[in-house]
């Protein structure tokens, strides 16, 4: 059953408009869909009708007034073209469904009493039979009847009355984007004019009690509205937009025409509650949502395996707007940080594909850090190839040509083609091959010009053994050795296997290379300790200045891990001087100061042909925290009072970034006082950055546990709040410790296994402990895949999500990767398992 991009053809029909209503019942919900069909031109003569259907009782089907007698099958049904007219023709039906038992969260669901749907990707299928495909788009009028206080559904409101709300949505949508919300909710509202002076009412839906938490979500809404008017003139197009908080939600949020519905966790926020990171993700996810509403819905896409379009654009444009708010370089770290932890470690593995994929058996296995967060690298690739004026008009002209259109990646490529004649035949092998290209360095100087020699290479990835050069833009700036620039960035183009750039310098440069890191490649050029602690203090780039950094730590760890070398002044000087540098934003010093992950360091040292040990990764990398914590000890009680916030906390990235260095150092401070300092910061604490913050340097030095019993009897309530308390015991739990913390967690009265946040707080975060779930046991392996198959039967979608912990096997020695195999084949032998763990685990069991 595995669906194949060439396949590809136009649907038979047209929807040309659809009228629904909904009688709301927790297990006996009845769906009326009069659809409008007439045949579609572009697939001349008869043709069968197919409507998708799963889990509908169909009680009564009409075809322009008469009864039909046709019996669905497991996924849809058929109306034989014998009879149908070769002409428009109204089909009427009549489905029952039961969204209380649906523990799935796809389609209509509930949610603690409140009624809400997810429809992307083929969700829609679950609510009525329909052709569940992005390129049937129809015009949707929704009537919704129940005794519930809100009723909310796509579009503009259309009427209401006792017990009943009509919505009537003028844009043409696909069904993926149909949503329907009914609960006894409360609004906090505002109102929003936009540029060209239509007025938007602005609701963000939440249970009561919750209101008071809105604030920031509301107002990254308006900024959100206000910057893509400025930056893309794009304006909002209905006289409401609502957004919706739901607990039970298998992703981050949905971006449903005018009804965004969001897991609660990404709306709610008070300074109690979350932390800077939270609000930082809040204001990220709001904009990403209501960014789709011209990248994704007004244009959407032809078929699933065009995803990457609306992704990966409406990602490079959330990034664009998080940078504009906050700061660009720190943004560009933490994107960058997040790509190579998530995405180069799939590119990496059995799970590889590429950006836009050419089969998949569930497509809601491809909701992935590649399309999404590789799709965004390459549109940024794109705008630097083409230059910020070209991409602005190659981006009008992507909205002229497109709007009310399904469209491709080609359709996206031709805007750029046609707006700079360059032809992107090679950067189209970006979409279409996986695999992180690897680009080694040579350089020559001969007193007069330095020649650069760049290779590059492309690793094979399933079913891709051989691959083609790409155009992989370097962004390029040299230094002398005083620390002058003596070249501005500048963008080599590499689009042969190999390829030498000559420049004339008086003085041997030092290359400053990938500024930006201005494509997700994994660059390869060793450089000594000198010459990275220079770049870390003299780099004019600032990602690169992080970067040089953080190639020096991964050195001295790797050093640590393999001779059991000591980390040597090079590394602690330089870091110590980054650290005290009040010239230097208190949040980059912070990111300077974060260590190289664990599954980073293993990631590397199985690149350079050595198995990682995961114990001992862990063992060494504590022993440079400790040996940093040793160095600074002396200047960190000053730094950390002279980063003290006066005055009520506040959200925005300057105070979050002094946060983020204070308790960076307070968890250093940690290692050598006891806990003391953090102990008092935690008692103190009036935010939950704060309070979390200081909770986890007690953790990461084997105190805390009074604090732990206090956090759990002050927030026990809360649910986004404990979602944090069961993840950190297990994130910041020695690995001996991290199966013995995550089985009492399980076993803890508020685990809710059922909800998926709270799944993803444990599961999640014992996947997320490397040395804890790379234990030589294989104790993290087994507890994962129990509840794994636990999970699969009620929510496959999340359940096949969190299995792509299993996908590094290939890294580790034979004995945990056999005990990884046991797990997979056991439950690739469990009856019944979901087509999306079987896809899942299918393809893990390859080595790649
Ligand atoms: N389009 C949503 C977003 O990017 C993601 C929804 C995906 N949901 C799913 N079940 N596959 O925000
Ligand atoms: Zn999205």
């Amino acid at each position: 059953r595995t669906v194949h991009l060439s396949d590809y053809q136009p649907f038979t029909h047209l929807v040309t408009r659809v009228a629904l209503t909904f009688r709301l019942a927790p297990r006996a919900t009845e769906v009326a869909a009069t659809l409008h069909f007439a045949p579609n031109p572009a697939r001349p003569g008869r043709h069968d009708l197919r409507l998708d259907g799963e889990n509908l009782t169909l009680k009564s089907l009409t075809l322009n007034g008469k009864p039909l007698d046709i019996i669905p099958d497991a996924t849809g049904l058929t109306i034989p073209a014998s009879l149908l007219p070769d002409a428009p023709f109204i089909l009427e039906t009549l489905v029952e469904i039961s969204p209380e038992t649906n523990t799935a969260l796809e389609g209509l669901y509930m949610s603690r009493g409140m009624y809400c749907t997810q429809c992307e990707a083929e969700g829609f299928r679950k609510i009525t039979f329909y052709p569940d495909r992005p390129d049937v788009m129809a015009r949707f009028r929704v009537r919704v009847e129940s005794d519930l206080p809100v009723l909310l559904s796509n579009g503009n409101p259309a009427g209401q009355g006792a017990a009943w709300a009509e919505w009537d949505d003028p844009w043409p949508k696909p069904a993926y984007l149909f949503a329907l919300v009914a609960g006894d909710l409360k609004a906090h509202s505002a109102l929003f004019t936009t540029a060209s002076g239509s007025p938007v009412q602005l609701n963000i839906w939440v249970r009561p009690g919750d209101e008071n938490r809105c604030a920031y979500a509301m107002d990254s809404l308006i900024r959100s509205m206000t910057w893509d008017e400025r930056v893309y003139g794009r304006e909002y197009d209905l006289s409401v937009f609502n957004i919706v908080a739901v607990d039970d939600f298998n992703m981050g949020a949905m971006e449903n025409k005018g009804l965004n519905i969001f897991n609660s966790k990404f709306v709610l926020a008070s300074p109690e509650t979350a932390t800077d990171d939270d609000f930082g993700r809040i204001e990220a996810i709001i904009a990403h949502e209501y960014f789709h509403n011209w990248t994704g819905n007004r244009i959407t896409c032809r078929d699933w395996f065009q995803l990457c379009l609306k992704e990966g654009l409406t990602v490079f444009r959330d990034q664009q707007f998080s940078g504009d708010m906050r700061s660009h370089a720190v943004k560009r770290i933490e994107d960058v940080l997040l790509l190579r932890a998530r995405q180069f470690r799939e590119d990496g593995g059995p799970l590889a594909h590429p950006v836009r994929p050419d089969s998949f058996v569930e497509i809601n296995n491809f909701y992935t850090a590649t399309v999404y967060e590789k799709g965004a690298e390459l549109i940024g690739m794109l705008k630097r190839l083409v230059g910020d004026d070209s991409y602005a008009k190659a981006l009008d002209l992507y909205f002229t040509r497109h709007d009310g259109e399904a469209a491709t990646i080609e359709d996206w490529l031709r805007v750029f083609e046609d707006t700079t004649g360059r032809d992107l035949a090679q950067f189209k092998r970006w979409y279409t091959e996986a695999g992180t290209p690897r680009v080694s360095v040579t350089e020559a100087w001969d007193g007069k010009t330095y020649a650069l020699t760049l290779r590059q290479e492309n690793p094979p990835t399933p079913g891709q053994p051989d691959k083609l050069p790409k155009v992989i833009p370097v962004a390029l700036g040299l230094l002398n050795p005083n620390g002058d620039e003596i070249l501005p960035t500048t963008v080599l183009e590499l689009t042969e296997p190999e390829q030498t750039f000559t420049f004339s310098a008086a003085t041997r440069p030092i290359p400053s290379l990938l500024r930006g890191f201005s494509a997700p490649v994994i660059l390869e050029r060793q450089a000594s300790p000198e010459e990275r602690a220079f770049m870390l203090a003299h780099d004019t780039d600032p990602f690169n200045k992080w970067e040089a950094g953080r190639a020096l730590a991964k050195d001295v760890l790797a050093r640590m891990i393999v001779d059991g070398a000591s980390p040597g002044p090079d590394w602690l000087d330089a870091l110590a001087r980054v650290t005290l540098d009040d010239t230097l934003d208190p949040a980059f010093r912070a990111l300077a100061l974060r260590l190289p992950a664990e599954d980073d360091m293993a990631a590397t040292l199985h690149a350079a042909g050595i198995t990682p040990d995961p114990a001992r990764i862990h063992a060494e990398r504590r022993g440079m925290g400790d040996a940093l914590a040793r160095h600074l000890a002396p200047q960190l009680p000053a730094l950390i009072a002279a980063l003290a916030e006066p005055g009520p906390f506040t959200p925005d990235a300057r105070a979050a970034g002094r946060r983020a260095l204070r308790l960076a150092c307070l968890s250093l401070l940690s290692r050598t006082d006891g806990g003391a300092a953090a102990r008092a910061a935690h008692v103190r604490a009036d935010n939950m950055t704060e309070d979390a913050g200081t909770l986890v340097c007690l953790l990461d030095i084997g105190e805390g546990a009074a604090e732990v019993q206090r956090f759990a009897a002050r927030w026990g309530d809360d649910r986004n709040v404990m979602d944090k308390w069961f993840a950190l015991q297990i994130a910041f739990a020695a690995p001996d410790r991290v199966a013995g913390v995550a089985g009492a967690l399980t076993r803890h009265p508020a685990f809710d296994w059922k909800n998926p946040n709270r799944f993803r707080a444990v599961l999640g975060a014992l996947s997320a402990h490397h040395a804890g779930f790379h234990h030589a046991s294989g104790s993290g392996y087994r507890i994962l895949a129990d509840w794994l198959l636990r999970l699969d039967p009620l929510n496959p979608q999340t359940a096949a999500r969190m299995s792509t912990a299993y996908e590094t096997w290939p890294r580790y020695n034979a004995d945990r990767s056999s005990l990884v195999q046991a797990e997979l084949a056991r439950m690739a032998a469990a009856p019944g398992l979901s087509r999306d763990l079987a896809e899942m685990v299918d393809r893990m069991r390859s080595a790649g």
